[in-house]
C-alpha cells in the first residue's frame, strides 16, 4: 500500500559536486537502488541528497572539500571550488524546489546558500521545513562505541526533522557558546556582554534540551508499541544522559533550569576559559542506548546486532513521524546497507520499506543483494561521473 504522504525526491540535480560535473537523476516515489563499483560516486549522491538538510551532510565534509575538481587536480592549497545540489522534493500536500550550495563571491569570499522555490533564504535551517532525511553509513557502524558526540548529532538530526526550529536553536546555543568562548579569551572583564551571552546560551540550551527529553519520550513511546520487526531489529532502550536534560525529566521548570544553567556558567567562567570550552551543559549529553531483550549495553553488542539496533531506531523515527498528524516520513540513506545483513534481515528491511512507502535512497557494489525488492524499487547504474536508469536485477546480474 502506497503512503502518500511521505517525503520523496522527485528529480535530483547536482552542478559541480563532487565527482560529477553535472548530473541529473529522475525518480518516482519508490525506493532507489543504486549499484556501481567502488569509487563510481554513489556515497556522493547520498551525501548531495544529505546536505538538502541543515547541517554539515552524511560525510561532515568541509565545504570547500566538496566541489568538482577536474582529475589530477590536488586539494590541498587549491581555491575553493563552487558547487550546488538542487531536488524537486514533494509530499501529499506540497511540492517544493530546494536548492543548497557553496558560492564564491567576486571577493573570493565563499558562503552556504540555500535556496527554497527559487527564494534566497538566510540560513540551512529553512530546509528543515520542507524537507527530513535520515542516512545510515558505513561510519555510524560505530555510533555506540565511538563517543558521545556523534551520538548526540545523530540524535539531533533525528529531531529536525520532528521539529524545525531545533537546529536554529541548536546552531544559536553552540554559536552563543563559541561568542562566550571568544570573550572570555580576550580576557575583557565584560561583565554586561558575558551575562548576555549567557543567557542566550541558557535560553537555547534549555528549548535544546527539553527538544531532546521530549523526543526520547516519543520515541520510545513508538520503540514499544508491537511490531513483528522487532526479532531481527531489535528494540532499544534510550536514555539521555545530560545535566539539563535530568532536571528537565525530575519536573523542573524550563525557567528553573534556565537559572540554574545561568548559574552554573557564571560561576564556571575560570574553569572554561583555562580549558578552552564550556565543562558543563547539552553540548555534552549523550545518547545511551541498550538493547532490550538481552539488557545489554549497545556498545557490547556484536557489529550485526548494533547494526540491527540502529535501523530499529531509524524505522521507529519514520513510524513515529508518519504517525503525527500531517507528519511526513523522512527520506532514508542507507549507504552500503544490503551488504552487512543476513538475506532474513535484508528481506525484512526492504519489507518494512515498501510497507512504509519511504523513499529510501540505498547503495550496493551487487545488484544481487537487492533482488527481494523487484519492482518495488527503481534501479540506477552508478558510473563515474553518470547515473544511468536501469532494469531491475535479474538472476544474471
Ligand atoms: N571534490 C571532488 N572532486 C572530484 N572527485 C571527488 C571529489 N571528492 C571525492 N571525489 C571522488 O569521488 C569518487 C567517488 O566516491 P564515492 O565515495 O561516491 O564512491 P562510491 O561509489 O560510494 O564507492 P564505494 O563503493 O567504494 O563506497 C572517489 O573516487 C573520490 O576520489
Ligand atoms: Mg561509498
Amino acid at each position: 500500500m502506497k503512503n502518500m504522504a511521505n517525503l520523496s525526491i522527485h528529480r535530483l540535480m547536482l552542478d559541480a559536486f563532487r565527482s560529477y560535473g553535472e548530473a541529473t537523476i529522475e525518480t518516482d516515489d519508490r525506493p532507489v537502488v543504486l549499484i556501481g563499483a567502488n569509487g563510481a560516486g554513489k556515497t556522493n549522491l547520498l551525501e548531495a541528497i544529505s546536505l538538502l538538510a541543515p547541517g554539515r551532510g552524511l560525510r561532515s565534509a568541509p565545504f570547500d572539500e566538496i566541489g568538482h575538481r577536474a582529475p589530477g587536480v590536488g586539494h590541498t592549497n587549491s581555491h575553493p571550488v563552487r558547487w550546488a545540489v538542487s531536488a524537486k522534493v514533494s509530499d501529499t500536500n506540497s511540492e517544493h524546489v530546494l536548492g543548497t550550495g557553496f558560492d564564491i563571491a567576486s571577493s573570493g569570499e565563499a558562503k552556504r546558500v540555500v535556496r527554497v522555490d527559487g527564494t534566497p533564504k538566510p540560513g540551512p535551517s529553512a530546509l528543515a521545513e520542507h524537507f527530513a532525511v535520515v542516512w545510515l553509513t558505513p561510519a555510524l557502524d560505530r555510533l555506540f562505541v565511538d563517543g558521545a558526540s556523534a551520538r548526540r548529532r545523530f540524535l539531533d538530526r533525528l529531531i529536525y526533522g520532528h521539529d524545525p526550529s531545533h537546529s536554529s536553536r541548536v546552531n544559536a546555543f553552540e554559536k552563543a557558546l563559541r561568542d562566550r568562548q571568544k570573550v572570555l579569551e580576550s580576557g575583557a572583564a565584560d561583565d554586561s556582554w558575558l551575562n548576555s551571552l549567557e543567557l542566550t546560551i541558557a535560553e537555547n540550551a534549555v528549548a535544546v534540551a527539553a527538544a531532546r527529553v521530549q523526543f526520547v519520550a516519543h520515541l520510545t513511546q513508538e520503540i514499544d508499541r508491537p511490531s513483528s520487526d522487532h526479532d531481527l531489529f531489535p528494540r532499544a532502550n534510550l536514555s539521555l544522559d545530560g545535566s539539563l536534560e535530568d532536571r528537565l525529566r525530575s519536573e523542573a521548570s524550563a525557567l528553573e533550569v534556565e537559572d540554574f544553567y545561568i548559574e552554573q556558567l557564571k560561576a564556571n567562567r575560570p574553569q572554561d576559559l583555562s580549558a578552552g570550552r564550556a565543562l558543563f551543559g547539552p553540548h555534552r549529553t549523550d545518547l545511551a542506548a541498550e538493547h532490550r531483550a538481552k539488557s545489554m549495553p549497545a556498545k557490547a553488542c556484536s557489529t550485526g546486532e548494533q547494526k540491527a539496533l540502529l535501523i530499529s531506531l531509524v524505522l521507529a523515527n519514520a513510524r513515529l513521524r508518519r504517525a503525527r498528524e500531517s507528519g511526513v516520513a523522512p527520506i532514508l540513506l542507507l549507504d552500503e546497507i544490503a551488504a552487512h545483513l543476513d538475506e532474513e534481515r535484508r528481506n525484512a528491511l526492504f519489507r518494512a520499506i515498501s510497507a512504509m512507502g519511504l523513499q529510501a535512497w540505498m547503495t550496493g557494489t551487487d545488484a544481487a543483494l537487492f533482488r527481494g525488492f523487484g519492482d518495488k524499487a527503481q534501479y540506477f547504474l552508478v558510473e563515474p561521473g553518470r547515473i544511468i536508469p536501469s532494469p531491475k536485477p535479474a538472476e544474471t546480474w
